[in-house]
């Protein structure tokens, strides 16, 4: 309710709690005149092409290729100024077979520089300096680059190709939609620069700065990513399409009630685009934090698309693959992998806005205990401060956070307490002197601070671009400023897209300003960004052996997130189409970067009934971030008010999430190695399949599980698609049954998900049931292989602490397990590493076995075993090899 309220504040279009997002409410394309003119360049008769002065066209001592681009026509005319403030074009190789093109002003007019987007690449990115330049003709140029890649460079038009294996791949400005809009010298605005958008004013005062090029992917026809979005995997068009006309978006907004199959902004941005088909994954990042728009449309055996940033520099990576596995490596090269997540966090978390009192928290807490269902984390929403005052508690209610914390930790959990952006405006909160005091607000156009409408009221918001402001926010969660605090409570950053409910699309206005003068319009997605990685900093330094890995939840979200915490996809609706949704803006986060994310379980908004919650458990408890959440005016819906035989089924869900703790484990730290998602569309495991390129109602789990969503209220039956060739083999991970690819209808009664693991495989779990992860640390593990047709499998395990940085000194344990036609051998991945865990390998499970072993030994000695010859299942129990150690088991 008083959510609604705040928006009905906004003089916008009334919206009612019963209908979805006003759309009216937020810009589209047409609105704003940087995407008008540039969306119809085409037609424009008076667009400008842009050439390469061939004789500026060198490379330099650095192995950086330079040339300056000049407008068509115009400054070919003698002494025309275009000439003497020409644009730079700079081409960088990376080491990983990436391109890098930069194209700015070469002398900049005004003391604000145009805004370049830093801290997102890392700092240690490597360039291979480009050797030589083939002048292929008078209009061309090639360089080459990487280990099997080169590009070609036009020079009138200017148009820039890349070839991987000899193909072309991708080329940018072929259809010459480039256009760099000069920053103008003007000493007052031009009469046409300020924008208005319903209530709202943009006085523009640094006038039209948009940069825009089109890029297409040549002979595919799917590309992805770009989130966050509410379309399917595959990018439809946006083009020549009568349904939507509406060019994706990328602006972080806070969306109310979000509707589904849109291609509007929501509370994230990832500038980076897949494209994909049966020969080559190629990418393309384009680092810009401004509001951008990108059209796709369907080309001649290519896909076309069209890039459009309101302000900056053009800044663009080229990634050529050329498998999937290479684009995530490569950008992973660029933006880094996700931090290793702490244990606890791929547990079941439980928030509700709002667990009202510390009573409220040892209730739910115990309800937990009493139904033997595990959970981590219990979550605090605004309600829990003095009156939105973030760092501090309410009184009445939580009056002793401590003692709290104390009996949350007591139990082997942890909680965590929301802290937003915005900061009330009252003097005698000690976070808004210090920061008033210490100019880390935003301010306004004129220079003062910036005040917008929020939960505390009057809000102002931190300039978390600024990095002493950063360094101060961080310093806020030391245990004497953060009173109240202790080790086990971590935090969740929201509303920071940033979301001011009185402002211009529910946030800042354009001409705020920032840090350094920026404007708000230059560094809008960076916001969270931002406000994510000064948390996470400050729960690092808060430990004075800074040896706890940091937990930060955040709702907005860039390119590069994902070295600080998850992200959630924001306020969703208990809806079966909700349900539905949240697998392919998942699976789009994971493709660029962005692998630790879920969306909340049982939907945010509405009351889920026990059918819908129960398919939502199922269906999270595969996904990387798995917590349940609820919107205020929603019914209490802890897994057991919902009696049988729904809790039964929740429970079931829950508690398989466990038992693949180890799994998922292993996958996120094999992203720290590789970017590679731990969530994954299926074509990258099967890339080669075109049937496949689309199919976003199913997904793997790393390489190993296959899951099929129930997604479908009253389905009783689900359509199951295993892909693979004729001989790939799977198995139904509750019936141990083997299937061959195949599509089929398969039973699905309420406590079923289909969950199949792919011949070839070997998934460790943990099998006991417990009360969370902090009780885990010990117990076995049980392996279980999944034989291929030609009866081999492989797998790896990954172990460490679960919650320090030791493992960055070695102090973890990285194994495989190998099955090679009856021998099952164990192995150390990597010998750097030298943890010892007391845990054990207690059991073995082997799926498709075709006859019953005569003898199963280890080191001369026979071993127990069992053998079930209708499911094909051999088992060895009771083994109890430390897990550290290396060992071989031969089946004969
Ligand atoms: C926003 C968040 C939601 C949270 C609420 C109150 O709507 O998206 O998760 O519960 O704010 O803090």
């Amino acid at each position: 309710f008083l959510y609604i309220t705040m928006v009905l504040l906004t003089n916008d279009i009334i919206v009612t709690p019963t209908e979805a997002v006003d759309l009216n409410k937020f810009k589209q394309c047409n609105d704003q005149s940087f995407c008008r003119v540039n969306r119809n360049i085409e037609d424009d008769p008076s667009r400008i092409h842009y050439k390469i002065v061939p004789s500026s066209l060198h490379i330099d001592t650095e192995g950086r290729l330079q040339a300056d681009l000049i407008e068509e026509g115009l400054a070919d005319k003698e002494g025309h100024s275009d000439r003497e403030h020409p644009l730079s074009l700079e081409i960088r190789a990376l080491e990983d077979d990436t391109i890098r093109m930069t194209i700015t002003e070469k002398v900049s007019v005004t003391k604000n520089k145009r805004y370049q987007v830093n801290d997102v690449l890392l700092p240690n990115i490597e360039y291979a300096p480009i050797k030589t330049l083939h002048m292929s003709s008078d209009n061309d140029a090639t360089f080459e680059f990487g280990r099997h890649s080169y590009a070609r460079i036009q020079y009138r038009p200017f148009k820039l190709d890349v070839f991987v294996d000899d193909i072309l791949a991708i080329s940018a400005n072929e259809r010459s939609f480039f256009k760099f809009e000069r920053t103008l010298t003007h000493p007052a605005p031009d009469t046409k620069w300020p924008e208005m958008f319903r209530d709202h004013p943009d006085s523009r005062p640094r006038g039209p700065m948009s940069v825009a090029m089109d890029i297409s992917f040549i002979g595919t026809s799917h590309v992805y990513g770009i989130p966050e979005h509410t379309t399917s995997l595959a990018l439809r068009s946006t083009r020549g399409n009568k349904i939507n006309d509406n060019p994706y978006r990328l602006y972080n907004l806070d969306v109310f009630e979000y509707e589904l199959d849109k291609t509007t902004a929501l509370y994230g941005a990832v500038p980076l685009m897949l494209s994909h088909d049966a020969n080559k994954t190629v990418g393309v990042f384009w680092l810009n934090s401004a509001e951008t728009f990108i059209d796709v449309s369907d080309g001649i055996n290519s896909k076309y698309t069209h890039w459009i940033s309101e302000t900056g520099v053009m800044d663009v990576f080229f990634l050529t693959g050329p498998t999937p596995l290479k684009v995530f490596s490569q950008y992973a090269a660029l933006t880094g992998t996700t931090a290793l997540p702490q244990l606890f966090s791929l547990g079941y978390h439980q928030c509700r806005w709002n667990y009202v009192s510390q009573q409220d928290v040892e209730e739910v807490d115990s309800g937990f205990d009493d139904n033997s269902i595990p959970y981590d984390v219990m979550w605090l929403d605004i309600e829990h401060t003095n009156e939105k005052r973030y760092f501090t508690w309410d009184k009445a209610n939580f009056g002793s956070p401590k003692d709290m914390l104390a009996k949350i930790e007591a139990k082997g959990r942890k909680m965590v307490s929301i802290v937003d952006p915005h900061i009330m405006r009252e003097p005698s909160y000690y976070i808004y002197n210090e920061a008033k005091s210490n100019k880390y607000f935003v301010n306004n156009n004129k220079g003062e601070e910036y005040v917008g409408y929020c939960w505390p009221g009057d809000s102002s918001y931190i300039d978390f671009t600024n990095p002493q402001a950063r360094d101060w926010w961080a310093s806020q969660f030391a245990y004497n400023k953060y009173q109240g605090s202790t080790p086990i409570l971590y935090t969740w950053n929201d509303m920071n897209e940033p979301s001011v409910f009185n402002g211009p699309e529910v946030s800042m206005n354009k001409d705020a300003l920032h840090y350094g003068n920026a404007e708000h319009r230059e560094v809008h997605n960076l916001y969270g960004f931002y406000q994510h990685m000064a948390t996470a900093k400050g729960l690092v330094d808060r430990n004075t052996d800074k040896n706890d890995r940091p937990f930060v939840l955040s709702r907005s979200f860039f390119a590069g997130t994902q070295r600080f915490g998850p992200i959630w996809t924001g306020d969703n609706a208990a809806k079966w189409s909700h349900l539905k949704a949240a697998q392919p803006m998942l699976l789009s986060l994971g493709l660029t970067g962005i692998t630790f994310s879920g969306a909340d379980v049982g939907g945010f908004f509405g009351n889920p009934d026990g059918e819908l919650l129960a398919r939502w458990y199922q269906a999270g408890s595969f996904q990387p971030f798995f917590r349940g959440h609820s919107h205020h005016d929603t019914k209490r819906r802890e897994p057991w008010l919902f009696g049988d035989p729904y809790l039964g089924i929740i429970k079931a869900a829950i508690l398989r999430r466990y038992t693949y703790l180890p799994l998922w484990y292993t996958l996120f730290y094999q992203n720290t190695l590789t970017g590679a998602p731990t969530m994954r569309p299926l074509w990258v495991e099967f890339p080669s399949d075109p049937s496949l390129f689309a199919v976003d109602n199913e997904f793997m789990v790393g390489n190993s599980l296959l899951v099929v969503p129930v997604v479908e209220q009253g389905a009783k039956t689900t359509r199951v698609m295993l892909p693979g060739g004729d001989t790939q083999t799977w198995y139904d991970i509750d019936t141990l049954k083997r299937y061959f690819a195949c599509h089929m209808e398969v039973a699905t009664p309420l406590d079923k998900i289909p969950v199949y693991q792919r011949g070839g495989t070997i998934v460790p779990k943990k099998e006991r049931v417990r009360p969370s992860t902090k009780h885990m640390v010990d117990d076995p593990y049980t392996l279980v292989v999944a034989l291929s047709a030609t009866q081999q499998a492989r797998g790896e395990l990954y172990i460490d602490d679960g919650h320090s940085f030791d493992y960055q000194k070695g102090q973890y344990l990285y194994r495989s397990f190998v099955y090679n036609h009856g021998k099952i051998q164990s192995s150390s991945m990597d010998n750097s590493a030298v943890y010892k865990p007391a845990s054990t390998v207690e059991r073995i499970v082997v799926m498709g076995v075709d006859k019953r072993p005569s003898s199963v030994t280890r080191e001369g000695h026979n071993l127990p075993f069992e053998y079930d010859r209708t499911m094909l299942k051999l088992t060895i129990d009771k083994l109890y090899i430390p897990i550290s150690s290396n060992w071989l088991i031969e089946v004969e």
